[in-house]
């Protein structure tokens, strides 16, 4: 054998790289079976008021329509107030077709099923709705905002006070009191949300796109009122959720209740324009920073304060502040949020909730105090570094932030940059460098997995994860092949299926710390087994050390054709772990720098992003390809915060204009620039025993700071609103 003793840090093929590329792929949607029959759902076209009365007589005599569900004759489903410790964590909380109550544009108020997609379609467009309008609060100020309470993001503390910051901000020599407005941005995978529902007597089986199969099959059950043992989830593949498939929404339990009524399969996909009311979306934000500062830049007071919206629906706030408890060294911490109920569909977290709206106002703001102070950016990031955490006093596990800027900033070529805003030019083009800190939540969650050895010498693992895109699986591999000396290829990985040992939600950048230590679980139970085998039939335990007997004998030693193992891990860090108390003597956390060159047109105002340089202290990096794969995503996801995201509300009707991707601009392959990525790739062995922390969400926290910062330098103009589209440049 001489393949490398280490199957982590190769930079293997992902698993399902061929099946997605060849058309193999079986997403939700793909799943077809014998008689199955297709719903489309009817959606609200006010945000407010109440539905009198559906005429479903003309689509329920339409031609091969089955059944028209509304709140008149839909079975009953149940409320689920959000709870994230227990996984039950629906969209919405308020169930679907329940009265005629309307909360949102948008909203379900009718289901058609039919024999084909093409009579759903016309069926649904037969369902006529009087309803009685009223007059809809959609924007940020039509109704006062509340404090939210720490229930509105799984018990973190958002409003807190530290020190002294009034008194602190009134006696600082240099003080900032600036406005950061970010707007509502909505996911956009590429998949659209889609469920396959069929039942077989009382058991329920879906096919779905998720980040979550356990969360979706819990609130399924507790929706329809069913046992959770009858429901399973299967979600092999994600084309991209970001967020938007973390909590699961009501088209899924409408799916199911459509299937039942009409006693047949039915498949339910929401076109485009229905994701943009039906799956979420990040809240706009409005964030008021107090800074105050020494004269050579170094923090004494922060204030950051955050007004954002949810919906008549759910109890979901974007905690934009609390970054800000925790990225600079600085005495005195103060965060509020402040919370509207409006007429729009329930938000959710996307792309880095919180840290990717926080960080943008955070560090715009250090960089205008860097400007006021006379001190260079960089230099002002390391002269307020936090060696350890400003509220708890703890000690980060291990933090490489120092070596991310410089890295940064020699790769940048940051020396070349002149210290005076707008004076660089190329031609008809300002030039500008901008940077910004990265941060996230080294996060850990429970989780179990089983790995399974044949006669053949087969490997197997399997839980209850998934793999949106990321590389979960091939990860999986890697790790298992790590710990049980075989090559990553010979590991066959099965994942996305809520029928498999109960795995963690895709989401807070966890997966693989989370799967991780629950391999590392099954895994020693695994030996004890070998062991247990070895010992019995005259071997010995260095011969599993040594390798001298294959795996496959030592099951057949056994006389079974297959050795099976479980095994879990209860570790929990990071926010939740946080917020429970649980935290540990050290505190988790990922870091990185983005640095950035900028080109604006002087006279279309257009922003160019020339060059992109991320560099990230994520722990150990179990794959580099994949790894950089997802800094390049992240870099994108924050470009297109920048720049070109944007979802524009009419507040008249409370509803929104943009619902495509013609309107709604995600950034395309000419608007990417190159992407220069790099590990520090030190293990955190505070973090868990392979020493890896999330590497998913970091990469988008801070590019569009950076790249703001950039513009600046360019033209020696602020831009604090996102996205600096090129109406506001000019
Ligand atoms: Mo992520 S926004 O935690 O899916």
């Amino acid at each position: 054998m001489t393949e490398p003793r280490s199957a982590i840090g190769r930079s293997v093929d992902r698993y399902d790289g061929r099946a997605k590329v060849t058309g193999q792929a079986r997403y939700a949607a793909d799943n077809t079976l014998p008689d199955l029959a297709y719903a489309v759902v009817v959606q609200s076209t006010a945000a407010g008021g109440a539905v009198t009365h559906i005429d479903t007589a003309a689509a329920e005599s339409s031609p091969g329509v089955l059944a028209v569900l509304t709140h008149a004759n839909a079975d009953r489903m149940f409320d689920i107030p959000k709870d994230l410790f227990t996984g039950e964590v629906p969209g919405d909380e308020v169930a679907p077709l329940q009265s005629g109550r309307i909360r949102h544009d948008g909203q379900h108020v009718a289901v058609v099923v039919a024999d084909t997609l093409e009579r759903a379609v016309h069926g649904a467009e037969l369902v006529a709705v009087s309803h009685i309008p009223d007059e809809p609060s959609s924007e940020l100020g039509a109704v006062p905002p509340f404090p939210a309470p720490d229930s509105f993001y799984f018990g973190s503390r958002l409003n807190a006070v530290d020190g002294d910051p009034a008194t602190a901000l009134a006696a600082a020599p240099i003080r900032l009191d600036l406005e950061y407005r970010t707007p509502i941005e909505h996911h956009n995978p590429m998949e659209p949300h889609g469920v396959v529902a069929a039942w077989d007597g009382d058991d329920l089986t879906l096919f779905d796109t998720t980040q979550h199969v356990i969360g979706s099959r819990n609130v399924v059950a507790r929706r329809l009122g069913i046992a959770r043992e009858c429901v399973r989830i299967v979600s092999p593949f994600v084309g991209g959720g970001f967020g938007a498939k973390t909590f699961p929404w009501s088209h899924v339990a409408l799916a199911a209740l459509a299937a039942r009524r009409v006693g047949r399969p039915v498949k339910l996909v929401l076109t485009r324009k229905q994701l943009f009311t039906s799956t979420g979306h990040r809240p706009a934000t409005v964030q008021r920073l107090a800074v105050g500062a020494d004269r050579d830049g170094a923090l004494v007071a922060l204030r950051h304060h955050v007004t954002t919206h949810t919906s008549l629906t759910d109890s979901y706030c974007e905690p934009a502040a609390l970054v800000t408890r925790y990225l600079y060294a600085c005495p005195n911490i103060a965060i509020s949020h402040d919370i509207a109920r409006l007429n729009l569909p329930a938000p959710l977290p996307m792309r880095g909730p919180g840290e990717a709206p926080g960080v943008f106002a955070l560090e715009s703001a250090l960089d205008e105090l860097a400007h006021r102070a006379g001190v260079d950016p960089v230099a002002l990031r390391h002269r307020n570094h936090a060696d350890v955490h400003p509220v708890s006093g703890k000690p980060f596990s291990c933090k490489r932030l120092r070596e991310c800027y410089d890295l940064g900033a020699e790769l940048i070529g940051w020396n070349e940059r002149s210290p005076v805003p707008g004076t660089m030019a190329d031609g008809n083009f300002l030039v500008g460098y901008g940077m910004a800190t990265a941060t996230y939540p080294a996060n850990t969650a429970p989780c179990s997995a089983r790995i399974s050895l044949t006669a053949d010498g087969e490997v197997a693992v399997a839980s209850a994860v998934h793999d949106i895109g990321t590389g979960t699986a091939t990860i999986m591999a890697q790790l298992v092949a790590e710990l049980l000396g075989v090559r990553p290829e010979a590991v066959t990985v099965v994942l996305g299926d809520s029928d498999l040992p109960e795995g963690a939600m895709a989401s807070g950048s966890k997966t693989t710390a989370s799967v991780g230590a629950a391999i590392e679980a099954a895994v020693a139970r695994l030996r004890a087994e070998v062991v247990r085998v070895l010992t019995a039939s005259g071997g010995s335990p260095a011969d599993l050390a040594e390798q001298r007997i294959p795996l496959g004998d030592i099951v057949r030693l056994s006389g079974r054709r297959k050795i099976a193992v479980e095994g879990r891990s209860e570790l929990l860090t990071g926010t939740i772990a946080d917020n429970l108390g649980v935290g540990g003597p050290v505190e988790l956390n990922s870091f990185g720098a983005q640095y950035c060159k900028v080109r604006v047109d002087r006279d279309l105002g257009e922003v160019r992003v020339t060059d992109f340089v991320s560099v990230h202290d994520v722990g150990r990096v179990v794959n580099p390809k994949l790894a950089t794969n997802q800094v390049y995503g992240g870099v994108v996801f924050g470009l297109g915060m920048a720049l070109t995201e944007e979802t524009i509300l009419d507040e008249r009707s409370g509803r929104f204009v943009t619902r495509d991707l013609a309107t709604y601009h995600v950034p395309t392959n000419p608007d990417v620039p190159s992407i220069t990525v790099r590990f520090i790739d030190e293990p955190d062995l505070s973090a868990n025993s392979f020493g890896v922390k999330g590497v998913g969400e970091i990469s988008a926290i801070g590019v569009p700071a950076a790249i703001a910062n950039a513009v600046f330098h360019a033209t020696g103009v602020r831009f604090r609103e996102l996205p600096i589209t090129p109406d506001r440049v000019l």
